[in-house]
């Protein structure tokens, strides 16, 4: 793993010093650093983690100039077209897509898990109406670390996917019935016949008794189409490397608390505009557009150095080319136009948005292009998830990527308390 050496001069003392350079299996080349502050005495700076390797990691690859994104060596474009969300957790969490056997137990296991304790109910009761689900549902996730409140032994390969499985399986309900609370309509309890995404849409959109909602489309089953399309989302949020969610969620690893806590902390950081957020700003700036003929104008807006305006569902810091995710789903929303009757106004002001922007020489220089939150709200959108679950149904996906971080980060003998340094400039 080791590779060459690098030398660092001092040009005040004229001192140097060696640190070695570390070798992954792909991507960029690290510097150990590690003994920096007791050679030289200083620290190194770096706001935001832009050029900083926080762990070791086997999990997850991008490679933002290619825009390529791959779980445990497969790519998004197979997993996304070849397979189902529930494999995509297994492979995330064992390292290699499971047999017809193994998916099978998966499957039953996060469908009998998926009930929540009833003690759990009446936490939503202490929310307000029209309480924003994000928030119901970091403090339920942190709730349920009361419930499950056991030591876990990370020798104990069964144990911690047991208390990984319960996550993934009940983050659905406790999202459904966040949203359903924040309506101040009854909670539809999981059914043990439906398959993971099936279930979470009926328990979004069931009425007691089974039936659909009374939708503008008539009263209508959920369609396969929708399932499939829902699936896909799951599985291109499933993880993503060291984003800020996942440092934080193994920020709260290093300290020794509970997982389900840190998980709840990732939720709560998921929720900021910057981050996971994005997908909801996304439809609301659209709505804000409101018209194709109204786009040049918040585009102007956009590029003024002087107004903090952004366009939302544009840019990121690791793709610097094209975000796979967002091209996968561009297709599918393509594919899918007819099928699930996308709104086709807020489709011509994104039409137009991207258009534009592709073509801006301000876009082009700070290789802005549409990320995946652009495309998922008019795909989400037409499956009638109110703008408020967007980030919710993020948070849905990416509970197996925290979850299976938070397991490296256990097992990982090199790991420490997270405790970063700084440069004071104060009194
Ligand atoms: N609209 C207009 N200008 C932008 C945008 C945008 N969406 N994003 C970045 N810029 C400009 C920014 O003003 C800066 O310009 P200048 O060099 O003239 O100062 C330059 O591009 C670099 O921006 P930055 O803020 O230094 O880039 P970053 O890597 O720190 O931030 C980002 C990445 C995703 C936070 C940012 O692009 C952004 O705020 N995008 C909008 C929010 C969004 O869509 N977030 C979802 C990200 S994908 C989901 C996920 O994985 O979380």
């Amino acid at each position: 793993m080791q590779k060459d050496t690098i030398t660092l001069t001092n040009n005040q003392t004229g001192k140097t010093y060696e640190y070695n350079i570390l070798e992954g299996s792909r991507g960029p080349s690290v510097i150990d650093i590690r003994t920096f502050f007791a050679d030289t005495g200083m620290f190194t700076y770096d706001p935001g983690y832009t050029s900083t390797a926080s762990c070791e990691s086997q999990i997850t690859f991008i490679d933002g100039g290619k825009g390529e994104l791959r779980y445990r060596g497969v790519a998004i474009e197979d997993l996304a077209n070849n397979h189902s969300y529930l494999e995509t957790c297994f492979l995330l969490l064992n390292g290699h897509l499971p047999s017809k056997e193994e998916l099978l137990k998966l499957d039953l296991e996060i469908r009998h898990r998926a009930y929540l304790h009833r003690g759990l109910n009446s936490l939503f009761d202490a929310f307000p109406d029209n309480a924003h689900p994000m928030a119901t549902l970091s403090a339920a996730v942190t709730a349920l670390a009361s419930f499950y409140n056991e030591h876990l032994d990370m020798e104990n390969e069964e144990e911690y996917l047991e208390m990984a499985h319960r996550i993934i399986s009940k983050i659905p309900t406790i999202a459904a019935f966040a949203y359903r609370h924040s309506l101040g309509i009854p909670f539809i309890e999981p059914d043990i016949d439906l398959s993971f995404t099936k279930n979470f849409l009926t328990m979004m959109r069931a009425y007691p008794g089974g039936k659909m909602h009374l939708c503008d489309k008539g009263h209508e089953d959920i369609k396969e189409v929708e399932v499939r399309a829902l699936d896909t989302i799951f599985t291109l949020h499933a993880d993503h490397e060291q984003n800020a969610s996942t440092t934080v969620v193994r920020g709260v690893a290093s300290t020794g608390a509970h997982p389900y806590v840190a998980i709840a902390s990732g939720i709560s950081a998921l929720w900021g505009r910057a981050h996971g957020g994005a997908n909801e700003s996304v439809i609301a700036q659209l709505e804000y557009i409101g018209s194709v003929d109204k786009v040049e104008a918040f585009i102007e807006k956009a590029k003024d150095p002087d107004d903090a305006f952004r366009l939302m569902g544009f840019g990121h810091r690791v793709y610097k080319n094209f975000d796979p995710r967002a091209q996968i789903l561009k297709k599918l929303q393509d594919e899918l136009r007819e099928e699930l009757g996308l709104d086709s106004e807020l489709m011509a002001i994104a039409r137009k948005i991207e258009e534009i922007a592709l073509s801006d020489e301000y876009f082009i220089s700070r290789n802005l292009y549409p990320n995946i939150d652009f495309y998922t709200g008019i795909i989400l959108t037409a499956l009638q998830i109110p703008k408020s679950m967007f980030t919710p149904i993020f948070v849905i996906g990416r509970t197996v990527g925290w979850i299976t971080q938070w397991i490296e980060f256990k097992k990982d003998e090199t790991s420490k308390i997270a405790r970063p340094r700084q440069l004071y400039t104060g009194k």
